[in-house]
């Protein structure tokens, strides 16, 4: 039998203050190259931390919970939309793109929070949403009341609707929210009218990227969150701003194109612009584009050396070991052929939270899941996968994305009533879609606290599950074997052994349900099939396994659903 070594990692300290072993904040935002390994932490604001206990997060509340991120060893954060909005898609419905909505604080408090944020040596990044606007942005107000054909109307895309008398839609888009892409209007003399398109919700129309004006007024936008000093953009739907010429009806299956709102080639020069504006500022600050694009080869033409810097990679969330290992070399050989990082993605704010979702194949999980979800297997039989992902996406050269709630292993809330519901999707495909309210509900801070530390009161605007009192963070910390403990230990590990800069090499020899690989002097196994693995010799750096430390060292086999790194 081989004998083990390993040290537990120290639990971190419960004032979530203790300043970590890292370089001070000057040096560690003075790098350059940050984004090409950075672990970025989304805050989902309406969800982080509630300062004013109203039962909706604010950006006091990021304030004053950044030492725990700092704790937890992250680079940067990420913020969903802050901005002013009537809140009919959380946020991804700007009112006002240079604002900070009264929800969420004020412009003086996002100074503030970035201010405390670099002062931790964390940089901040924050969400654009390009594609389109809220219904009551003042100029899409305004194009209700122009006339067709005007100025006004020309920031957005209105067109005549089909049919004898305009009553069918300009084309057969479909939203991306359920139901038709068009919205027909009433026009201001009181006869049915124009149509706009949304990708969205009708209360998102998007904009005409092929008008000038909107161009110049991204500009301004972007630049107004650059001199408050923000580190970069998350990029909203980066691959739809720009629509196929003519609008012309979709017909999936055609040939290999993408729908005629994906991917057009103009859409990149957006993104030059983008870049050559952000590369007048001091310091390295990004773009990051949300591109659903496939294949993979494609989503590359994001972040050639003169767009973007990252575009996510959202394939770490099946569990299917042939399929990961697939996914895992597409995405490092498209990016790798461009020179750009990968930027892995195993949850954020649209999706089923992984603990939840690696228990269900794809088409399980297809509409979600919810109370009419027949055998959801319990939290502990489903948190050993999301543990052993969290190691492989974090034993994987360059950026990981980190969703809030992901360092706790909370669970998608599955028992939120149809009545709670908020996300469009839930209403536009009739109940038959859940939507995304499961994946973004206040997260827990303190278990005995009411609304377990979110806010200072009981109100949370979407019900927290009980399990959060077990999951809270204060009861995670001083708990070496919790999940809490298990993130900031493969940060760490991560950083200090240079896997995010590392380079990846499959081992040959192991059966096809186990991923087993090596980057710089790390031996990465996981296994997703039902038998033990025998492990290879060396010392054991981490499991995903809650263990007793003796018993590690005369570990010999790797258990189903597990992770383990060994000093190779
Ligand atoms: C992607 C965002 O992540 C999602 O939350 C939003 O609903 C859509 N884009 C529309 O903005």
């Amino acid at each position: 039998m081989t004998s083990r070594t390993r040290t537990a990692p120290a639990p971190a300290h419960e004032s979530g203050d203790l300043p970590v072993s890292r370089p001070d904040a000057s040096t560690v935002l003075a790098d350059p190259e940050w984004w090409r390994t950075a672990v970025i932490y989304q805050i989902y604001p309406r969800s982080f931390a509630d300062a004013n206990g109203d039962g909706m997060g604010d950006l006091a509340g990021v304030t004053a919970r950044l030492g725990a991120l700092q704790e937890l060893g992250i680079d940067a954060i990420w913020l969903s939309p802050f901005y002013t909005s009537p809140q009919k898609d959380a946020g991804y419905d700007v009112a006002d793109y240079c604002d900070v909505d009264p929800l969420f604080g004020t412009l003086t408090d996002f100074d503030a929070m970035v201010e405390a944020a670099h002062a931790r040596g964390i940089r901040v990044i924050v969400d654009i949403v390009p594609n389109h606007s809220s219904d009551a942005h003042p100029w899409f107000q305004a194009a209700l009341t122009a006339a067709p054909g005007s100025a006004e109307r020309g920031r957005y895309l209105f067109r005549d609707g089909r049919g004898t008398a305009g009553e069918l839609p300009p084309n057969n888009w479909a939203s991306f929210f359920g139901g038709p892409a068009w919205t027909r209007i009433v026009e201001p003399d009181g006869t049915p009218g124009q149509w706009y398109l949304h990708l969205f919700d009708s209360s998102q129309p998007d904009f005409d990227w092929t008008n000038e004006e909107v161009h110049d007024e991204f500009r301004r936008i972007l630049r107004f969150w650059l001199d408050r000093g923000v580190d970069g953009f998350r990029v909203d739907v980066a691959s739809s701003l720009v629509k196929a010429e003519g609008l012309p009806d979709y017909h999936p299956g055609d040939d290999d194109e993408m729908p005629p709102y994906e991917g057009r080639a103009a859409v990149h020069d957006i993104f030059r612009d983008w870049r050559r504006l952000l590369d007048e500022y001091p310091g390295e600050r990004i773009l990051a584009a949300e591109a659903w694009i496939k294949p993979l080869a494609r989503r590359a033409d994001w972040v050639r050396h003169d767009e973007m810097h990252q575009a996510f990679n959202d394939v770490l969330n099946f569990w299917d070991a042939s399929a990961l290992r697939a996914s895992i070399d597409g995405a490092l050989t498209a990016f790798g052929s461009v020179g750009a990082p990968t930027a892995w993605v195993a949850s954020n704010h649209d999706g089923i939270r992984t603990v939840t979702t690696l228990m269900f194949t794809p088409a399980e999980r297809a509409g979600g899941v919810g109370p009419r979800t027949t055998g959801i297997p319990s939290y502990d039989q489903s948190i050993p996968r999301a543990r052993a992902m969290a190691m492989l996406m974090l034993a994987l050269p360059g950026s990981a994305y980190l969703y809030q709630g992901e360092e706790l292993g909370l669970p998608e809330a599955t028992d939120i009533p149809d009545a709670a519901r908020q996300d469009p999707t839930f209403f536009r495909t009739e109940g038959e879609q859940y939507g995304r309210d499961g994946c973004r509900v206040p997260i827990p801070w303190e278990s005995e606290a009411p609304s377990y530390g979110f806010g200072t009161t009981d109100a949370s605007w979407l019900p927290q599950p009980e399990i959060w009192g077990r999951l809270a963070r204060d009861r995670q910390q001083a708990d070496p074997d919790s999940t809490l403990n298990l993130y900031r230990a493969a940060i760490a590990l991560r950083r200090e052994r240079g896997l995010d800069a590392g380079e990846l090499e499959w081992l040959p020899g192991y059966a096809a349900d186990v991923l087993a690989f090596t980057n710089a002097d790390v031996t990465v196994l996981i296994n997703t099939g039902a038998e033990p693995v025998p492990l290879p010799a060396g010392e054991v750096l981490l499991t995903s396994t809650p263990h007793d430390f003796t018993a590690l060292t005369a570990l010999t086999t790797l258990a189903p659903d597990t992770a383990v790194w060994i000093h190779a």
